[in-house]
């Protein structure tokens, strides 16, 4: 299977998709052509990325040169934590449409299950959040106001399907007892060095698609020179093996882990050999004793903690 059935709408969520955070503006209008070029049907997006109106204009010129029709891309994008009060969650989802110039979201997700006090779109990150002037302020929006506004987003069609991101279980289930539209999809940060097992289990029998981010593993922290210890996902010895054995990449096993798994993965790629190359990870598979030994990488090693986003921590604290 390519796709993922989504169970309220059977709607089918490409199980191979194109991420757009870290895709910097200038160069997005161009990376979202190529990558349909290329033949990704699933667009990531989200508020907090900053690129939609240069998204929206790669996809634009993908549809004027016949290469795409919109109801062929899923596109999918997220709720900032500074709009989680009903009104507002409404008013940014119908705003971010406009930036990417179509009248529909295929899927909307909250992004996180925080909310930050309001600031105007243009200053998502103001000076106080990083804690240079005090400490920021939370605003007292519960997630079922939000959730509201999410299902009321979805009863209007300006989302298709409806769903969050960096939920965590207890809040899941939570949510599972007040929502009139259940959520469609979690997505969540997971590789072999974080494998998510209870959550992923979880998903499954309240009938949610999970799409994996951060799929080739915690790089920037390490980039960053945190963690040394640990060794990039794409350099280790387990992967690399792997990755021998199939004559595949590294990248590519990491890929086709999840996505054996029936998760679904939104990899980005500023180069266009990698974009095209994690795209081919359907048409192989790996043997039982390969997904154990990957699976058995498992260190619950997170690039992103939705607690550390907290603002009694201070944003990623
Ligand atoms: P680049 O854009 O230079 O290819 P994310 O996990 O957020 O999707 O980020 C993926 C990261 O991994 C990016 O830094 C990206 O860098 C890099 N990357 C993407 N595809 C590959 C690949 N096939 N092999 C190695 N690195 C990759």
């Amino acid at each position: 299977a390519t796709t993922i059935t989504l169970k309220r709408t059977g709607d089918k969520m490409p199980l191979v998709g194109f991420g757009l955070w870290k895709v910097q503006r200038s160069e997005c209008a161009d990376i979202v052509y190529k990558a349909l070029k290329a033949g990704y049907r699933l667009l990531d997006g989200a508020g907090d990325y900053g690129n939609e109106i240069e998204a929206g204009e790669g996809l634009a010129r993908a549809i004027k040169e016949g290469i795409v029709k919109r109801e062929d891309v899923f596109i999918t994008s997220k709720l900032w934590n500074t709009f989680h009060e009903k009104q507002r969650a409404k008013d940014i989802a119908r705003h971010q449409l406009e930036l990417w110039g179509i009248d529909y979201f295929d899927l909307y997700l909250i992004h996180f299950p925080i909310s930050l006090e309001y600031v105007e779109p243009s200053a998502k990150y103001p000076p106080e959040w990083w804690g240079l002037d005090g400490a920021p302020h939370p605003t007292k929006v519960p997630i079922q106001e939000t959730w509201t506004a999410m299902e009321e987003l979805a009863d209007e069609g300006i989302a298709k399907n409806i769903g969050v991101s960096n939920f965590q279980g207890s809040i899941l289930i939570d949510l599972f007892r007040y929502a009139r539209i259940e959520p469609q999809v979690l997505q969540v940060e997971l590789h072999p060095y974080l494998t998510q097992e209870s959550l992923v289990a979880l998903s499954k029998t309240l009938g949610i698609a999970v799409t994996a981010y951060s799929s080739l593993g915690p790089q920037s922290w390490l980039e960053l020179g945190m963690h040394t210890k640990t060794p990039g996902l794409l350099t280790h010895e387990t992967v690399t093996s792997i990755a021998k054995t199939h004559s595949r990449s590294s990248a590519q096993i990491l890929l086709r882990w999840a996505v054996q798994q029936g998760l679904a993965v939104i990899p980005k790629s500023s180069n266009d050999d990698r974009l095209k190359q994690n795209l081919q990870v359907t048409d192989f598979s790996l043997s039982e004793e390969e997904t154990k030994a990957l699976s058995a990488l498992n260190v619950n090693y997170r690039l992103n903690d939705p607690q550390a986003i907290h603002p009694a921590l201070g944003i990623f604290a």
